[in-house]
């Protein structure tokens, strides 16, 4: 067990500096980012983050497995001739919805992803997450070349801890966007991503958080609203979990409030007709830090 637990260490923390330390499979992938036994002291955490979207990037709302068509001849331009030609840049999605595949998977990894939407594997495809580690390891640290590039073996969050009694991660250290809203802003977009030959664009709500929220004199950062704290520590829930619609409806009540003003009365379109009429204003107000619905 120890021995796994040191080669997971190692992997996760030298990012793609030699090609043979890349993963080859998805199973491979998922043991270098596996963060199942955080499970065992931060057990609440952990179950708030299994029901979360992070934790079911790639089948995120119903099981949907969102990535199909890339993996068909013809149905997009990024479509290999066969699921067996896929390499990474296949699949643009990864960027956001799985990072650790960009910077340390293999074209195979992409080939066997491919294979499995096909095959609609479900099991498969389901153990790709953006696991503990991905947001605590490889997405802590934005300015790489001013502060480094995230270090193996050390864990990063919003405070420091010497001493972590985890075997592999043995310290936490302190990154400076943990209660900042850019620690999201990685994934949750700006607009078209242009970088790729064909531009795609999903997510664009940092970019709306950023140029709208904060400019009409917004305050909160994501995190003070997603992820309010629950028994002392923050909520990695990070709702809404599109899946959970009584918690959705409950949410939008919450968000969302709908001010409506009617008008009723007769227009006197000639002599003697009258026509019913009605004015109904609505205006609905939102209370979230960007645009909804996002995408
Ligand atoms: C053996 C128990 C144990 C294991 C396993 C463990 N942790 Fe911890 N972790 C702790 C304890 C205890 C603290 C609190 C230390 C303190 O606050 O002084 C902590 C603190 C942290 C912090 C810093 C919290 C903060 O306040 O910012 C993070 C982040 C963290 N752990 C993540 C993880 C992750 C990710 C894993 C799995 C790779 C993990 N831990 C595995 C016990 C553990
Ligand atoms: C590594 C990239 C990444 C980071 C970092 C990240 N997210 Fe996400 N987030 C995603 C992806 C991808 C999804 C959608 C997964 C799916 O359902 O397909 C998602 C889903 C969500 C959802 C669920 C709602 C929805 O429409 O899917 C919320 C809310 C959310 N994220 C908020 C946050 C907040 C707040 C932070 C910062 C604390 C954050 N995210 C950090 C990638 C990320
Ligand atoms: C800029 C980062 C980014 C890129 C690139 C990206 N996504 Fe997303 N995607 C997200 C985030 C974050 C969410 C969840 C939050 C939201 O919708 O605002 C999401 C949500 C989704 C959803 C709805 C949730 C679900 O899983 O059913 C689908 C479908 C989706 N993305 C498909 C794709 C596909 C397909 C691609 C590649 C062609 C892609 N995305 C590329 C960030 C991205
Ligand atoms: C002022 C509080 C607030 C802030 C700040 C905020 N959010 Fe939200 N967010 C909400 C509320 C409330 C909802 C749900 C309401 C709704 O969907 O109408 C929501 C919905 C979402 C969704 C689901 C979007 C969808 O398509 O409906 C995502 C993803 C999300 N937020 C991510 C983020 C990220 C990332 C940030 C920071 C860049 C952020 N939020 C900042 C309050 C906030
Ligand atoms: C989407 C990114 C993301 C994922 C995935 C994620 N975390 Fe966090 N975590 C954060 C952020 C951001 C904070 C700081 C929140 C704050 O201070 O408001 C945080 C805070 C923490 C803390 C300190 C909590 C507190 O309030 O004292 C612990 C412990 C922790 N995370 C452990 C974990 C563990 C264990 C997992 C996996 C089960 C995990 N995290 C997955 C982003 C993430």
């Amino acid at each position: 067990m120890r021995l796994r637990w040191l080669l997971v260490g190692a992997l996760v923390a030298m990012p793609a500096v030699a090609s043979a330390q890349k993963a080859k499979t998805i199973d491979e992938l998922a043991q270098m980012f596996d963060s199942s036994r955080c499970k065992s002291c931060h057990a609440e955490i952990y179950a708030q983050w299994e029901k979360s979207h992070h934790a079911r990037p790639m089948m995120g709302v119903a099981g949907g497995l969102k990535d199909t068509p890339l993996a068909m001849k013809g149905a997009t331009p990024f479509s290999p001739d066969d699921p067996s030609k896929a390499t990474i840049a296949t699949f643009p999605c990864f960027k956001c919805h799985l990072p650790q595949a960009v910077t340390h998977a293999e074209d195979s990894v992409a080939v066997e992803y491919a294979q499995a939407l096909i095959a609609k594997d479900k099991a498969k495809i389901g153990k790709l997450q953006i696991t503990c580690l991905v947001c605590h390891n490889e997405k802590a640290i934005v300015h790489r070349l001013s502060d480094g590039k995230p270090q193996p073996g050390v864990l990063y969050s919003s405070k420091e801890v010497a001493s972590h009694p985890d075997k592999v991660f043995k310290s936490v250290k302190k990154s400076g966007i943990f209660k900042q809203s850019l620690m999201c802003g990685q994934c949750h977009g700006l607009g078209p991503n242009l970088e790729f030959e064909n531009p795609v664009q999903c997510a664009t709500l940092y970019g709306s958080y950023l140029h709208a929220y904060i400019p009409a004199g917004g305050t909160q950062t994501c995190q003070e609203c997603h992820m309010k704290p629950i028994n002392g520590q923050a909520d990695h829930l990070i709702a809404p979990n599109w899946d959970d619609v009584p918690g959705v409806s409950k949410i939008l009540q919450e968000a969302l409030s709908l001010d409506v003003q009617t008008l009723g009365y007769e227009w006197l379109e000639k002599a003697k007709t009258h026509v019913p009429k009605v004015v109904v204003n609505t205006k609905i107000n939102s209370t979230a830090g960007h645009r909804v619905p996002d995408g």
